[in-house]
This record gives structure tokens, C-alpha cells and sequence, in this order.
């Protein structure tokens, strides 16, 4: 059926020249990123077959228990972009810090540094749900051929140059932007190639789904408790469709392609919610504002927030936009 359509190695290869920087590093980069995930894809495609599903044992630094996965996956992506030696630096969710890859030879002239949710949504694994990974490119500001530095990573998510994620879903897409809009890309497992199948991907302007964890309701500031009481109520084009699967990833792709709003506000036990901005919403808000919505934290763009430290959480309101900003109306009232 997409027998006519483009192959991501082709349209990596035509897009070269609207990139701002046409050295190839940035094309070479999205390559590694497509090989490391149809590796990934093919393992969590047998998760339930192989003893890859559980607890790994470990804890990450944010106090989360691995599961095996999440710590494959992030061994995986790490490899790839070490072995092909294409990026100066690496961080990870699930990693304690930052990753500097021969960044203090100065032959090294590699300038991009790339952030990473290895698996995210990991709590579904066990339970045969759509996972997924996100990733977030920048340049380093740092000089080429010194040591990379935590200045690297903690850029404001306006200086992303691309940003993007893979869902193992009941297909595998990647969906990716380099700043001029946003594509998806469809697997063929049988071959191994994935082909545009989704050009030009936008929010409507208005949906009709909601995504929330409403268990933590009452731990919810009032803001978000009116907004959710609003998307309950008949009137208009309401009450709207609930709908969380509980991986950022797949909420996120769904509301996208059908229109929607997916919110993990801040709590009374988490004042800062619980998404990491550098590897879950910076690079989700940059492909739903490429897409025509929005990402929030109920006050700011989530891309012009200052970031402090790497593993830093941030509420997150995002999708079409005339709903965020009636979220975030509510947040102004409360
Ligand atoms: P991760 O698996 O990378 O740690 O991310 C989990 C995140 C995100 O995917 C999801 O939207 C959210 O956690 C779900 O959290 P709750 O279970 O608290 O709703
Ligand atoms: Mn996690
Ligand atoms: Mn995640
Ligand atoms: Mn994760």
C-alpha cells in the first residue's frame, strides 16, 4: 500500500538542505536514531517470549524502579550514537548524569549533543501497551573539541534543532521534526524500512478528548480541577471523550492525530508534576508547536523555561491549542 511512498532514508537525504547546518551531521544522527529504535522495536515486539519484562532491580535517580526494558532500551540508543561516533554528548533518563563522548579531543568535531527518555511509559510494558522513546537534539554551545558541559544540556527548549519519538505501537512510527513541520514514519517490519505515512501531521485548532490521570484528582490544584469539571459539562461540543493510556508517547500521538489535551499538572506530593522537561516535554512541545498546538505549564511556553538541572520536572499541559489555552485560563482564575 505505501509502495509509492517515501522511505525515510530518502526523505532524510531530500531534507538535507532546508537543515540550517548542511555538514550531515544532523542527517546522520536521525539515521542512527532510526536503527537504534527498529533494534529496540524488535525486542519489545518479543518482550512477553524472552525474559525481558519486569523490574530490573535498580532505581533510577529519580527514584523510579527500571524495568529491564528501560535499561536495554537506554544501553541501545547509547551504543548507537557512541559507536557511530556522531554526537559529543548524551543524556538520559536514565542515567545519573550527563554522557560526554570524546567531546575533549579536538578532533572531534561533532557539534550536537542529543537528550533521551529511552522508554517511556515503561509501567506498560508488562502489560502488552504502546511504549515509546522521545528524543531532543541541540548544538552544543560549548566549543568543539573541549569537554562537553552541563551548559550543553540545560538549553531552553527553543534552541532544539529537531526533537521527535518512536511509538511501538500496533504499528512502529517515528515522528520527528527538524523545526519545519512535523512527519511520521511507519515500519514495515517485513523489510525493515520505515516510509512516510504521515506528512505534515497538525493539532485541529479544538478536540474533543481529554487525558489526565484523574486518581490523582484530588491532589490536583483547583485550575485543573475546574478545567476537568469544564470538559465534563454539557454544552457545545461537551462533555469530552476521556482517554489515558498512561504513556506520554501514546497520549500525546492520539490526541495529535484525533485533537486533543494531555495534562500531568503539578500535585500537593509532586510541586513540579512528574515529566522531565529536557527529555519529555521540551521535545514534545516542539513537535506539537511544529504541528500548530501547544505545550504549557499552565502559565509559560514550556520552551522558553530556563532549564536548572537535567532531571528537572515540570507540569505539562499540551496539545491543540485553543484548549490549552483554556486550561490555562482556568489556572489564571484559580
Ligand atoms: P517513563 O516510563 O519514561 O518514566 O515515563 C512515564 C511517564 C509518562 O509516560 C506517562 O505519561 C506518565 O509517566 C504516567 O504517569 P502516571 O502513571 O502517574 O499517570
Ligand atoms: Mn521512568
Ligand atoms: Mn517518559
Ligand atoms: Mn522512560
Amino acid at each position: 500500500m505505501l509502495g509509492k511512498a517515501k522511505t525515510l532514508g530518502e526523505f532524510i537525504i531530500e531534507n538535507q538542505s532546508a537543515f540550517k547546518y548542511t555538514s550531515g551531521e544532523l542527517s546522520r544522527l536521525i539515521n542512527s536514531i532510526r536503527l537504534a529504535a527498529k533494534v529496540v522495536n524488535h525486542d519489545v515486539n518479543k518482550a512477553g517470549l524472552v525474559d525481558i519484562i519486569g523490574a530490573h532491580g535498580d532505581k533510577n535517580i529519580q527514584g523510579e524502579d527500571q524495568q529491564k526494558l528501560d535499561v536495554y532500551a537506554n544501553d541501545i540508543f547509547i551504543q548507537t550514537l557512541k559507536n557511530r561516533n556522531i554526537v559529543c554528548g548524551i543524556a538520559s533518563e536514565e542515567e545519573d548524569d550527563f554522557i560526554s563522548i570524546n567531546s575533549q579531543d579536538e578532533n572531534n568535531q561533532n557539534k550536537y549533543v542529543v537528550l533521551i527518555d529511552p522508554l517511556d511509559g515503561s509501567s506498560n510494558i508488562d502489560v502488552n501497551v504502546s511504549v515509546g522513546t522521545i528524543f531532543s537534539i541541540y548544538r552544543r554551545v560549548t566549543p568543539v573539541g573541549t569537554p562537553v558541559t552541563i551548559e550543553d544540556f540545560l538549553q531552553k527548549g527553543e534552541a532544539q534543532v529537531a526533537a521527535g519519538y518512536v511509538i511501538y505501537g500496533t504499528s512502529t512510527m517515528i515522528v520527528y521534526t527538524t523545526g519545519h513541520g512535523v512527519n511520521g514514519f511507519t515500519l514495515n517490519p517485513a523489510i525493515g524500512t520505515f516510509y512516510l505515512s504521515h506528512p505534515d501531521m497538525q493539532f485541529s485548532e479544538d478536540g474533543q478528548i481529554y487525558s489526565v490521570n484523574e486518581g490523582n484528582y484530588v491532589h490536583f490544584p483547583q485550575g485543573i480541577k475546574n478545567y476537568i469539571k469544564y470538559c465534563q459539562m454539557e454544552e457545545g461540543n461537551r462533555p469530552y471523550t476521556s482517554r489515558y493510556i498512561g504513556s506520554l508517547v501514546s497520549d500525546f500521538h492520539r490526541n495529535m492525530i484525533k485533537g486533543g489535551i494531555y495534562i500531568y499538572p503539578q500535585t500537593a506530593k509532586d510541586p513540579n508534576g512528574k515529566l522531565r522537561l529536557l527529555y519529555e516535554c521540551n521535545p514534545m512541545a516542539f513537535i506539537a508547536e511544529q504541528a500548530n498546538g501547544k505545550a504549557s505549564d499552565g502559565f509559560n511556553r514550556i520552551m522558553d523555561i530556563e532549564p536548572t538541572e537535567l532531571h528537572q520536572r515540570v507540569p505539562f499541559i499540551c496539545g491543540s491549542k485553543n484548549m490549552v489555552e483554556k486550561a490555562e485560563e482556568f489556572m489564571r482564575q484559580q
